[in-house]
């Protein structure tokens, strides 16, 4: 009846207490209150020895029974603190789905791949393999099989970026026409061919209209009864194709020494539509490629049958078209990496 008693008092004042805690810290200070060295039930805990032995287990007994029901209690108390304090911590740490968002910079293709790819796709629709080859070429596949040799006078435009010592015969090609010679060396068959080789060429060129690197795309059709016919149809639907339908196409005969006859191509001047401007020197025309037929010297060093087969072969710097097509006016932009002018194309519908 005694302990009963005395076991009611200690929990009530145990529960008048807790209930006045907010903090974790409040319960370990009641918690030491009455568990701790001092503690009302570690004092209590203590008159063990005062009691007789009879009554010792029953004692202990109760004694446990606090215990258990002290720990109990503080427990379930700091258990419901932790989780008010995650509740408050989760409402303050809420997003504000307000916030703008974080954009995506988005990139976009680059003028000289969007021009890269429309060739590209007109001749593959047409049957074209596109060919690739190396930047770094012999003089021989550059000049002397495209009916070059050493001392050609033709030399001179193209003579440029050699490489030194021991690969003096190797320089940066100058003209994708390289490609002629590969082609033909690879096709142990020797038989048909249509090609076009995108890529890179140097020259010792450096203003606003010519760069010393510049992107050239070169053609070669080999094959029996090919004319000058087929190469002006082919000529005239790409220009027309890549600059638009009103574009008009002009062929004023030329020299290449590895095409015979060689023609040069002038399209109509897209900005003043052929009137006049200072774009196209006020003649209405603006020269955009080379080509011809294909020099029978080059099919036969190639290894072809010139009595049997034909060719055309022709040449363009894709960067004209590139500046024609997006208006560029300075052929330098183009290579110049600056994100103000590349981003211009991000919203240009160009196709
Ligand atoms: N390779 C010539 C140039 O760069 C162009 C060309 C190609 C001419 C093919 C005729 C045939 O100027």
């Amino acid at each position: 009846m005694e302990k009963d008693m005395e076991r009611d008092n200690i929990i009530c004042d145990l529960e008048e207490q807790l209930k006045k805690v907010i903090t974790r810290n409040d319960v370990a200070q009641i918690k030491a209150l009455y568990l701790g060295k001092d503690g009302i039930v570690t004092k209590l805990s203590s008159k063990m020895k005062e009691i007789p032995n009879e009554e010792k287990k029953e004692f202990g007994k109760f004694l446990n029974e606090i215990k258990n029901e002290v720990v109990e209690k503080i427990e379930k108390i700091n258990k419901e603190i932790e989780e008010r304090e995650l509740n408050e911590k989760l409402a303050g740490d809420s997003i504000d789905i307000t916030l703008p968002g974080r954009k995506i910079k988005r990139g976009s293709l680059h003028p000289m791949t969007r021009i890269e790819e429309q060739f590209e796709d007109l001749f593959v629709s047409m049957g074209y393999t596109v060919y690739d080859g190396p930047e770094i070429e012999s003089d021989e596949n550059c000049f002397q099989k495209l009916n070059i040799p050493k001392g050609h006078p033709a030399r001179d435009a193209q003579d440029t970026f050699y490489l030194k010592d021991e690969f003096e015969n190797f320089l940066l090609r100058s003209q994708t026409s390289t490609a002629q010679a590969r082609a033909m060396e690879e096709n142990k068959e020797k038989g048909p061919i249509r090609i076009v080789c995108p890529g890179k060429v140097y020259r010792r060129d450096e203003d606003a209209t010519h760069s010393h690197q510049f992107m050239q795309i070169e053609g070669l059709v080999i094959d029996e009864n090919i004319s000058m016919a087929d190469l002006k149809g082919t000529l005239e639907l790409f220009c027309k194709h890549i600059l638009g339908e009103k574009t008009e196409v002009r062929f004023r005969p030329s020299f290449f020494p590895f095409t015979e006859p060689s023609v040069e191509v002038d399209v109509t001047c897209f900005k003043c539509g052929g009137k006049g401007c200072s774009l196209c020197k006020q003649t209405g025309w603006i020269e955009v490629l080379g080509a011809g037929m294909v020099h029978p010297n080059v099919l036969e060093m190639g290894g072809y049958d010139s009595k049997k087969y034909q060719a055309f072969a022709f040449g363009t710097g894709m960067d004209r078209f590139a500046m024609f097509k997006y208006a560029i006016p300075d052929i330098r932009t183009i290579y110049a990496n600056d994100l103000r002018f590349l981003e211009e194309f991000d919203r240009k519908d160009v196709e």
